[in-house]
């Protein structure tokens, strides 16, 4: 049997990470791509070969598909409150992954696994989902075989919450009572190696539990042992936050829109999941710090 040659884009990330192991424990070589050269640090000696280069740059990852024969894409701008960078989602998630599609046709690569968002009603149209659908409409294009894993949010995304538990008080947009499932970055790793050799065009993953948004917020109490206290911040707050921030920030703008927008509609996928919230956040409330399970 040959050896499986993967680019895996992302592999810094809170998925890319725990993917990337699973598919070494299987011996696929895999060539890492991601963009800070600190973070790529820690997948020295796990990863085959480690590329570091921001893929939102023209012409930056134009050799990085010569000899793989797929590629599975968990880039995307990062969806935690952060000032960091101000470059939209947009101007990430589709302005890097059409650069990844790029190469892969002139490349020959044979099939691209995508790690996209579950869509809702309420929030499809978010710029930020926005750009994940789009991307998924350009490698549909393309003409290369293809698998768009799509998961509802992630635990990762959600640590912030013990933050907030910690201090006694926790922002909930809305009425607290949208309904939603979410999903540990493992479980949505596997999704995404299940699919890498072939499989349906779309994947939705959602975890095990459906839970109102002021339900996850009394996870994160229970595992910091406090009773706390819930504020329903309107919707609309953040929406004209949004606004004002959209020459500003776009980032922000764009994560701001979205927070509104899913926290107040459901967002329930598929339970493929298995990993409860609840021993996720016991395991963050419990590191030092605060850091994410599987963080550096
Ligand atoms: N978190 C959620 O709740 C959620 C839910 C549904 C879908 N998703 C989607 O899933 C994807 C991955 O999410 P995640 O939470 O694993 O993200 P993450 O932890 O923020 O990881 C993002 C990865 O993309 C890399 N990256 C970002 N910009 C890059 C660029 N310009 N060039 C090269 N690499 C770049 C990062 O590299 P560095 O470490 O070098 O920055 C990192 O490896 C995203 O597209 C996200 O929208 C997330």
């Amino acid at each position: 049997m040959t050896t499986q040659r993967i680019l895996l884009a992302g592999a810094t990330g809170a998925v890319g990470f725990e993917l990337l192991r699973l598919l070494r424990a299987r011996g696929c070589f895999v060539r890492t791509l991601s963009r800070v050269e600190a973070n790529a640090t820690r997948l020295l000696g796990l990863a085959s070969e480690v590329v570091v280069a921001d893929a939102a740059e023209p012409g930056a990852v134009s050799g990085a598909l010569a000899g793989v024969d797929t590629i599975v894409s968990c880039l995307g701008a990062n969806v935690s409150m952060t000032l960091r960078e101000r470059r939209s989602y947009h101007d990430v998630d589709v302005v890097a992954n059409t650069h990844l599609l790029e190469a892969a046709k002139r490349s020959g690569t044979r099939r691209f696994v995508y790690l996209s968002a579950q869509p809702g009603p309420g929030y499809a149209h978010t710029r930020y989902l926005a750009a994940h659908l789009q991307m998924e409409e350009l490698i549909r294009a393309s003409g290369i075989s293809f698998s768009f894993v799509r998961p509802t949010g992630i635990y990762s995304a959600l640590s912030d919450m013990i933050r907030m538990a910690r201090a006694g008080l926790g922002t909930v947009p809305g009425d607290g009572l949208a309904r939603t499932n979410p999903v540990h970055p493992v479980d949505v790793a596997e999704a995404l190696a299940e699919v890498v050799a072939g499989g349906p065009d779309v994947l939705p993953v959602g975890g095990p539990d459906v839970m109102t948004r002021d339900e996850v917020m009394r996870l994160a109490f229970d595992a910091v042992g406090k009773k706390g206290l819930i504020v329903h911040v309107p919707a609309g707050v953040f929406r004209a936050t949004s606004v004002l921030l959209a020459g500003i920030h776009p980032r922000l703008s764009d994560l701001l829109e979205f927070a509104a927008a899913v926290t107040t509609s459901d967002s329930v996928a598929p339970a493929r999941g298995t990993r409860p919230l609840r021993a996720y956040f016991a395991e963050v409330a419990g590191a030092r710090g605060c850091k994410s399970p599987g963080e550096g």
